[in-house]
């Protein structure tokens, strides 16, 4: 376990301990202590596929580099969303996606476990995005797993996506995204307004843009991203996590979807 190193101290008290051996049901290597800066390689079972992902870790080098129980919730979603579509909360968002291969985008993919799974369970092409000192660790981890992701039809591909930027907004746009995915990217007040902008850029091109994201709630405060979101999109709850033995709150997946605008031109709720 590990300390989430960021904390406000206007907010709850909640003491955040975020998991790193989380994902799926999956077995994964013996942690290798990082104090030294070692890399930790986890190798996981994608029970679907009755195969394995490998993704390395760099806990020392800060939070992109870490693996988060958010992503757990999101790989565990599609790992049973390819096991029985027809018991899952994702069936209803993919199936009204029809596009064969679908085209993911995800936003802050840190070591890229969701879009990699993503790639794999649902054969998409996957675009993983971070910021650009991120950028080698994704690539380690898309390697990693080319060839499973390419055994099952999918692709993945890396990208830098600053979120607020609209030059790397356009870059991505490029590749006709269906689907954005996201996973704990809610987590710091002053990144609100720079992902809002990104999210709302994507919706510029007049699609209807279709926007998971999985998190898990750490600050009161979180409520304003939620409030400013749901000007744009009409939000829903497809799945929560039950809370993990110790905490409150458990990893909650919301579906944005972007409102529609009326007859009158103005927004309604789809
Ligand atoms: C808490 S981590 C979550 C990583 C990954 N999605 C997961 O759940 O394991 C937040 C991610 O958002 C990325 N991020 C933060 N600010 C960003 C920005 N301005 N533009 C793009 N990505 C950003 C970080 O680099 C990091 O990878």
């Amino acid at each position: 376990m590990i300390s989430f190193p960021l904390r406000d101290d206007d907010e709850e008290n909640d003491t955040y301990e975020a998991k790193m051996l989380l994902i799926g049901d999956g077995e994964s290597l013996p942690p290798i202590p990082l104090r030294d800066g070692a890399p930790e390689l986890h190798k996981y079972n994608i029970r679907s596929i009755e195969s394995t992902l490998v993704i390395r870790e760099l806990t020392s080098q800060g939070l992109s580099f870490q693996l988060w129980p958010a992503a757990s919730t999101l790989v565990t979603l599609l790992d049973n969303y390819r096991r029985d579509p027809s018991n899952s909360p994702l069936t209803a968002t993919l199936s009204s996606l029809k596009p064969s291969p679908l085209n993911i985008l995800e936003l802050g993919s840190g070591t890229g476990v969701v879009g990699i799974a993503a790639a794999i369970t649902l054969s998409a092409n996957v675009t993983v995005t971070d910021l650009p000192h991120v950028l080698d660790n994704l690539n380690f981890n898309a390697e990693a797993n080319a060839e499973t992701v390419e055994r099952f039809g999918g692709k993945v591909d890396v990208a830098p996506l600053r979120w607020g930027e609209a030059d790397d907004v356009e870059e991505v746009l490029g590749r006709n995204v269906d689907l954005i995915l996201a996973s704990d990217v809610v987590y710091h007040d002053h990144l609100y307004e720079p992902l809002l902008k990104t999210l709302r850029l994507m919706q510029l091109e007049g699609k209807r843009l279709v926007f998971l994201m999985a998190h898990l709630r750490r600050w009161k405060k979180e409520s304003v991203f939620f409030k400013k979101a749901r000007k744009l999109f009409d939000v829903d709850v497809i799945h929560s996590d039950v809370p993990q033995q110790g905490s409150r709150i458990g990893v909650v997946v919301y579906r944005f979807t972007t409102k529609q605008p009326n007859q009158n031109g103005r927004i309604v709720s789809c």
